[in-house]
């Protein structure tokens, strides 16, 4: 399943960089965006993911993320984010840049993933920007507001033409200046930065492995392209390396 070059560079003391988007998620039961059932052929997202839609009707923004937030909280982390985690213990320096706001890679046990998209369990307040969390909000029914200056909160999610956190661009531009190994994992690659990572990672030097059950726009740029589920092939190479650490 994997290639000799591959093998042998995990054997090193590889800086591993992972990617992930959406399809991670997939075998959790979170819709994809541009699958068959992709949330984004079932909802405008110009109507809910924009601040202006938000600011017009901040109720029906908020309705439709309680809604998500709780269908969040209520799915489990798959044996691809698992298996991620248990990387981040085996190799000294490895990061997780997801585009994903689910969560799943935290309750899976991931450290530190930098989050380009933001986390849809975060709140942020749109007049001070205190960060608060799920907990209070789900509760909530109407616009949950900030506790500590009353002013609206919104989710912490990155919505159509935002920014992406600078924080979060500044970590994840150090991850590709410095990954000797660059996975993409369940992304079809299309949405920028993101989407030109694993390209700036090999420019940078990086082995580059794509893990898709199916081709996207990067793969004719990689160095490996590994064809399947995540939540099978990450365990799989789990084992491997774990087996080979080991001995
Ligand atoms: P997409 O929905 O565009 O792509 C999901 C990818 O996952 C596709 O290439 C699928 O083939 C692949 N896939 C599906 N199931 C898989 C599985 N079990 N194992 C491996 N791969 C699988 O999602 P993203 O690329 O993450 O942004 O989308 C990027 C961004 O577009 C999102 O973060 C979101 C959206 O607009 C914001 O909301 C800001």
């Amino acid at each position: 399943m994997f290639s000799e070059e591959l093998r042998y560079l995990l054997r090193g003391e590889p800086v591993i960089t992972v990617l992930t988007g959406a399809g991670i998620s997939a075998e959790s039961g979170v819709p994809t965006f541009r699958g068959e059932d992709g949330i984004w052929k079932k909802l405008k997202p110009e109507e809910l993911a924009n601040f202006d839609a938000f600011l017009k009707n901040p109720a029906l923004v908020w309705e439709w993320y309680h809604h998500r937030q709780n269908l969040i909280k209520n799915i489990e982390p798959n044996r691809g984010h698992y298996a991620l985690a248990e990387l981040e213990t085996i190799y000294k320096r490895f990061y997780l840049i997801t585009q994903n706001i689910d969560n799943l890679h935290i309750r899976a046990g991931s450290k530190n993933p930098i989050e380009l998209h933001g986390n849809i369990m975060r709140n942020r307040c749109i007049k001070c920007g205190a960060l608060s969390y799920e907990v209070e909000l789900l509760k909530e029914v109407s616009i949950p507001e900030c506790s500590i200056c009353n002013g609206m909160l919104r989710p912490d999610v990155v919505w159509f033409g935002e920014m992406l956190p600078p924080q979060s661009l500044k970590e994840a531009n150090r991850a590709m200046q410095e990954s000797t190994i660059f996975f993409s994992i369940g992304t079809s690659a299309q949405v920028q930065p993101a989407a030109s990572m694993p390209i700036w990672a090999k420019n940078y030097g990086a082995y580059l492995v794509e893990i898709n059950i199916e081709e996207t726009l990067l793969t004719p740029y990689v160095d490996e392209f590994i064809k399947g589920k995540s939540g099978e092939i990450l365990p799989v190479l789990l084992k491997e390396i774990t087996s080979f650490k080991s001995k």
